[in-house]
């Protein structure tokens, strides 16, 4: 049996510094700072092995997006300001590593470094959540003649999918590095036949281009005149076909106005930012209010559509609006179900715009240079990661 520790220290970045604090001629102290890198906390939470990860940040800064199964304590101003005893009164189990997070990893250091004083095992998460933003997990659904891979961006709640039929797959709203995908469909034996977006996003950058290049894919678009990039365009109603698989073209405009659908063997529906589990796509990104008025009208007739669908039929959405745990589950619901939720809405177009308008979420950070992006094709010089930070707000509920 091998020690506790040992256990840890499969693949951690390891950065141990050791140092002494030393003040005029006499050495104070001497602390041991610990950090883990984001695969290495997301390997350990994938493996379910037993941590806990400790949230320092101010409760407000929490509000917006945590790591799933995280314990919270408001510690970060008192560590900040130096207060040697910020951490005394937080009861931790000794038994396991603890991981300490904030929002760029510099204050989780403190307070990994308090907790190592006290004898715990004490890591503080690189890059904090920033870095998290792309930390990911799966959940798989069998289906009669697929298989969805649900490829979720725990750390930002973007989910994307790996349809794989037979040995072919199709790839829907890439959001991690293609790398990811590319690893996913060849442990299943999938080659990546077909790369599409259900959208211009406007929250995170699309991998799809990229993606598409390195699996010599097809790289299909929703018909539009928006992107400044070579796609093959698909309209509604067209098939695509894969595997024993067949994915029917389901134009939803409303979200944006080339919003699309992808309706799977009758059985399963991606919906991307359209229709959500217990919401709806916001209409008013790029729009005036009045604008944003007739893209609600519109978005009203398209869910009036994808609800005429069977009741039984899966729906896959394009994002979580909590963080996707790791607990292999896949995030979907029964359209019947996604209907009664918000029935209430849809009594009428009149009620569906006056309801929708009334509750538009606050815009998600750089949307405007994210779109920009999309619709160029590229990524940003550098790290995307300040670009790209923060949870997705494009649905309404
Ligand atoms: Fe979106």
């Amino acid at each position: 049996m091998p020690k506790a520790a040992s256990r840890y220290s499969i693949n951690p970045l390891n950065i141990l510094i050791v140092r002494d604090r030393a003040c005029g001629t006499q050495a104070r102290d001497r602390t041991h700072m610990q950090q883990i890198d984001v695969e290495t906390l997301q390997e350990w939470l994938t493996e379910d092995r037993p941590v806990t990860v400790l949230d320092i940040r101010a409760p407000e800064e929490r509000a917006q997006w945590f790591i799933p199964g995280s314990i919270h304590v408001n510690a970060y101003d008192a560590l900040k300001s130096g207060d040697a005893q910020a951490m005394n009164g937080v009861d931790l189990p000794k038994d396991q590593p603890v991981v300490t997070i904030c929002n760029a990893g510099k204050v989780s250091q403190v307070a990994a470094e308090r907790l190592h004083e006290r004898g715990l095992n004490a890591f503080s998460l690189a890059g904090g959540m920033k870095a998290w933003s792309l930390a990911w997990n799966t959940a798989e659904a069998e289906l009669q003649n697929a298989n969805v891979l649900q490829v979720r961006r725990t750390g930002k709640g973007c989910l994307s999918y790996i349809v794989g039929s037979a040995s072919e797959a199709v790839v829907i709203d890439a959001s991690l590095e293609p790398d990811v995908y590319l690893r996913l469909a060849a442990e299943r034996g999938w080659a990546i036949r077909y790369v599409l977006d259900t959208h211009v996003h406007a929250d995170h950058l699309s991998r799809s281009r990229a993606l598409a290049e390195a699996a010599g894919a097809k790289l299909l678009f929703p018909a539009q005149n928006r992107v400044a990039f070579d796609f093959i365009p698909i309209k509604d109603g067209q098939q695509i076909e894969f595997g024993h698989s067949r994915m029917t073209v389901l134009s939803s405009p409303g979200h944006t106005m080339e919003s699309t659908s992808y309706y799977l063997d009758g059985q399963a529906l991606f919906t991307g930012d359209t229709l959500f589990i217990s919401g709806v796509g916001r209409p008013d990104l790029h729009a005036s209010a009045d604008e944003a008025r007739g893209k609600a009208r519109v978005l009203y007739q398209s869910l009036r559509r994808l609800l005429e669908l069977p009741s039984g039929t899966l729906v896959f959405p394009g994002h979580a609006s909590e963080p996707p745990a790791f607990d292999r589950r896949p995030i979907a619901e029964r359209l019947g179900q996604v209907s009664d939720g918000i029935a209430a809405w849809l009594r009428s177009e009149g009620d569906f715009v006056a309801a929708i308008l009334d509750r538009i979420p606050p815009t998600p950070p750089n949307y405007f240079r994210i779109v920009e992006l999309n619709e160029a094709g590229i990524m940003p010089e550098g790290d995307a990661s300040e670009l790209e930070a923060g949870a997705n707000r494009c649905e309404v509920s």
